[in-house]
């Protein structure tokens, strides 16, 4: 409805470009801001500068429809709302830990500088806890003092390649707040636009809550996601040493509701932008706080996980007969067929894809390895050039040695293990995401490897 407030997005990345396209689609009369002009000319002629299925359709049908534009204009920018979202990057700092706020502190402080009336600053960005009260004084600082300007903590949960459903269709909303005023804001955001409801029962659970927990909600999320994942990848390690199966063994234990089967997929572990990046931050600011003892297992979540990569790596020296030195295994005159880069299927996103990880260290170890992602492949040429990328399966396993499928794309999963037996030079085949069908793979005469399993 018209009196529905107007809303910005401050930066065009993954996180403010999915926003801005998709509250248009809401029906909200929708602003981007970018300080990077040709990211800015690009959206507004109807180019998605990201990978993320659906959003291409929005965005060209929302321009159209004169609901979204996107300007480099601050000015402008602070004219057009009454509410605007912080979506800036949040990036791993140089010392590897902490999270880099340069990006929110700049767009805030010229954002409150241009503003001309009341409006809510809410930040979206994953950020360490106690950022919103530093956000706070910064607006208090930067905005004309008599306008009252206020903020309020939002944080989002999308997933990379549901991101448009994510937005459309949230599992719950969480907000923090100071004051009625932003609470009211908030909730005349929203309401007619999702069914909001205080309890679970309802399409869209509303959590109103303080500046803290809504900055610790979305760390807490990912460190707990994190932690099912390397607690999955650490039964795969106790299993690799006693014989069992985690295959079986997290089906079996996911039948408790109360555990639950979802990321209980046992296999390379996680990467991505969030997962990796998160914990780690969470860790740093945990220990600035001085409640550092409490996250400590956050170090050993991150250890598991990437010591699924060093599994790999000496999983196919076995298969390829080469024995370990105390430089680590020597794989030179082997060539190893790579599948996957990605951090997972659908995405073309290679940030610390342990896929990618994996292929540098086989690369390392002296092999000649060949990769091939139905999407990745520019991004992973341009993160490591060093390896040999190729147009499709059948061009990187010809004359291998040994396939190692790292990333779980339908093409993979789907491709059959006698035709791809005839290209290569042997059947051995290293299964890092668990996500082949073992028994047809080795009735085809390949001999088989999953993570976790005998
Ligand atoms: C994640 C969170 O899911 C999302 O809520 C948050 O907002 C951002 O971080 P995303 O990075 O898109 O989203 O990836 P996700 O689908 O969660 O997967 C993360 C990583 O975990 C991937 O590398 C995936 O391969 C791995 N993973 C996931 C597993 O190894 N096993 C599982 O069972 C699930």
């Amino acid at each position: 409805g018209s009196s529905r407030p107007r809303v910005t997005f401050l930066g065009t990345g993954y996180l403010g470009a999915t926003y801005a396209i998709c509250y248009a689609e809401l029906g909200y009369d929708v602003l981007g801001f970018d300080v990077d002009a040709d990211k800015i000319t690009k959206l507004n002629a109807g180019e998605v500068p990201i990978h993320e299925p659906g959003l291409d359709e929005l965005l060209k049908r929302n321009l159209a429809a004169g609901r979204l534009r996107f300007s480099t204009d601050i000015a402008e920018t602070a004219e057009h709302g009454d509410v605007h979202f912080i979506c800036v990057g949040t990036p791993q700092r140089a010392d590897g830990m902490g999270a880099d706020l340069s990006y929110v502190e700049a767009s805030v402080t010229s954002l409150a500088q241009h503003l001309t009336r009341k409006a809510l600053i809410v930040g979206k960005s994953t950020v360490p806890v106690g950022t919103a009260e530093w956000v706070e004084q910064l607006v208090g600082k930067h905005s004309p003092a008599d306008l009252g300007v206020e903020v309020a903590w939002s944080p989002e949960f999308l997933q990379e390649g549901f991101a448009v459903d994510d937005v459309l269709r949230p599992n719950r909303i969480v907000v923090g707040v100071k004051s009625e005023w932003a609470n009211g804001m908030l909730y005349a955001a929203h309401k007619g636009v999702f069914d909001l409801a205080a309890t679970e029962d309802r399409e869209v659970p509303l959590v109103v809550t303080d500046f803290a927990t809504a900055e610790l909600v979305k760390v807490a999320a990912n460190a707990f996601l994190a932690t099912k994942i390397s607690f999955i990848n650490a039964m795969a390690e106790v299993c690799e040493a006693s014989g069992g199966d985690v295959t079986q063994l997290a089906r079996a234990i996911g039948y408790d509701p109360r555990i639950g089967n979802r990321f209980l997929q046992a296999g390379l572990g996680f990467g991505g932008a969030c997962l990796p990046k998160d914990i780690r931050a969470f860790q740093a600011r945990a220990q600035e706080l001085g409640a550092g003892e409490a996250l400590r297992f956050l170090h050993e979540v991150d250890l598991i996980n990437l010591r699924r990569r060093t599994r790999v790596l000496h999983l196919a020296a076995e298969l390829l007969g080469r024995r370990a030195g105390p430089a680590g295994p020597d794989l030179s005159g082997t060539r190893i067929a790579v599948l996957g880069a990605t951090f997972k299927p659908n995405t073309d996103d290679v940030r610390d894809a342990p896929a990618l990880a994996v292929a540098a260290l086989l690369h390392k170890a002296g092999a000649d390895v060949h990769v091939y992602d139905p999407q990745g492949v520019e991004n992973a040429r341009r993160a490591v050039p060093e390896l040999t990328y190729e147009a499709g399966i059948s061009e990187a396993v010809a004359g291998a040695d040994l396939v190692c499928v790292l990333t779980e794309w339908a093409d993979f999963r789907n491709a059959d293990p006698s035709v791809l037996g005839d290209l290569v030079a042997g059947r051995r085949v290293v299964d890092a995401r668990n996500c082949l069908d073992s028994a047809l793979w080795t009735q085809a005469g390949w001999e088989y490897r999953g993570l976790g399993r005998p």
